[in-house]
């Protein structure tokens, strides 16, 4: 079969691991797929930056705000990053030119994942954001797949590597919250924006995407009540271990009897309770079916390889031309739930 072209929009953390996966496993992925998946455009702010990768064999593109206007390519990738901007043009002008669209990006998924999944139902496109929640852990496939038969009444977990990067280090070597922010930027696992790691606003963006996929409902980011880590010291971390416990960023999604109630905030987890045990910057979540049980998903949730391989695993699905709708059903079909009173929980 014809090799499936790619525009690469992005080449930073995640861009970069992208195109360095692909080159390294490119005969493993081609049989996967069924045929090569060759990047022919690469696109980002500055051309002259060393990206420790090789560029040379793609074209690149000053103007990244049409790249699916390219004769020569099938698909786009974005991993740029920002809810709106030069983000959000590519996605639109992506899918309303009928071409297969993947993202990382969970801030644009949160606030305009209905209009880009409207578009490319609608059309019978590919809209897919894998690694857009907890990285390289395939939860969204696993969700939308391997337990759709079932009625997933409540998820939660650690969705943010950063926050866990942060609290675990601050837990195990004593150490200071800025210090330790400081090397989960220079690890490539802090947004752009590190507050919206630490101010809880990137765990509630990858939450409102797990409730809508499991509970078949609309995206609904803004109901979503965030607390971050900021405030927690030291001496917090010291006193919940002593009661047993350890503090963990939780995001917690739940359909119960009065609607729908989404929470990011800093939680006192048992010391024996799995999520205590996740190490530095690993994601887990935790999803509950009627008829599976209790599912556990940890891996890790940031940084360039886990994250490139949740974004070209979208890829093979688009090469094999295997996909459904972007939110696994067909967006008229999603549930407007009301919003749960959050008292007490
Ligand atoms: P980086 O900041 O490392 O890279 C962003 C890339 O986008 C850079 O190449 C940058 O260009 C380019 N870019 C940014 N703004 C513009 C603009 N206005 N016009 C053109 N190009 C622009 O981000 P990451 O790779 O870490 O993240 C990318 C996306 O993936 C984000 O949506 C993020 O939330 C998501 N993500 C990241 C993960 C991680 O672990 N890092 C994990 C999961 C998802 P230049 O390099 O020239 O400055
Ligand atoms: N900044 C994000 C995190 C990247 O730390 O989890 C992965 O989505």
């Amino acid at each position: 079969r014809p090799p499936l072209r790619i525009a690469v929009a992005g080449l930073g953390t995640v861009g970069a691991g992208v195109i360095r996966l692909l080159e390294e496993n490119r005969d493993l992925i081609t049989r996967r797929a069924g045929r090569p998946i060759e990047v022919v455009a690469v696109s980002a702010r500055d051309r002259n930056k060393d990206r420790g990768i090789d560029l040379s064999p793609y074209r690149w593109e000053d103007d990244m705000d049409d790249l699916a206007a390219l004769a020569d390519v099938d698909a786009v990738v974005e991993v740029i990053g920002g809810s709106d901007g030069p983000a959000l043009t590519l996605a639109r002008n992506t899918l309303k030119r009928g071409k297969p669209f993947v993202t990382a990006n969970k801030a644009m998924i949160a606030h305009h994942g209905m209009e880009l999944a409207t578009i490319a139902d609608s059309s019978d496109i590919p809209l897919k954001f894998e690694a857009a929640v907890a990285g390289g852990i395939p939860v969204i496939k696993a969700l939308r797949e391997g337990a759709s038969a079932n009625r997933i009444t409540r998820v939660y977990g650690i969705l943010n590597g950063t926050c866990n990067f942060i609290l675990t280090k601050m837990e195990a070597e004593g150490r200071d919250f800025a210090d330790v922010l400081t090397e989960a930027q220079a690890k490539g696992y802090a947004e752009a924006d590190p507050s919206f790691d630490v101010d809880g606003v990137d765990a509630g963006h990858k939450l409102s995407i797990l409730a809508a996929m499991c509970f078949g409902s609309r995206l609904d980011f803004g109901n979503v009540t965030t607390r971050g880590i900021r405030a927690i010291t030291a001496a917090d971390i010291r006193e919940a271990e002593t009661l047993g416990y350890r503090v963990r960023l939780i995001g917690m999604a739940e359909q119960g009897e009065d609607g729908l109630y989404q929470c990011v905030q800093p939680c006192l987890v048992p010391a024996e309770h799995p999520l205590g045990y996740v190490p530095g910057s690993l994601n887990a979540v935790v999803a509950e079916g009627n008829f599976v049980g209790r599912l556990f998903f940890e891996g890790a949730g940031a940084g360039d390889g886990p994250t490139a391989s949740a974004v070209v695993a979208d890829l093979i699905d688009v090469a094999r031309n295997e996909y459904g709708p972007a939110f696994a059903m067909a967006v008229e079909t999603l549930e407007a739930l009301p919003v749960a009173d959050s008292g007490g929980r």
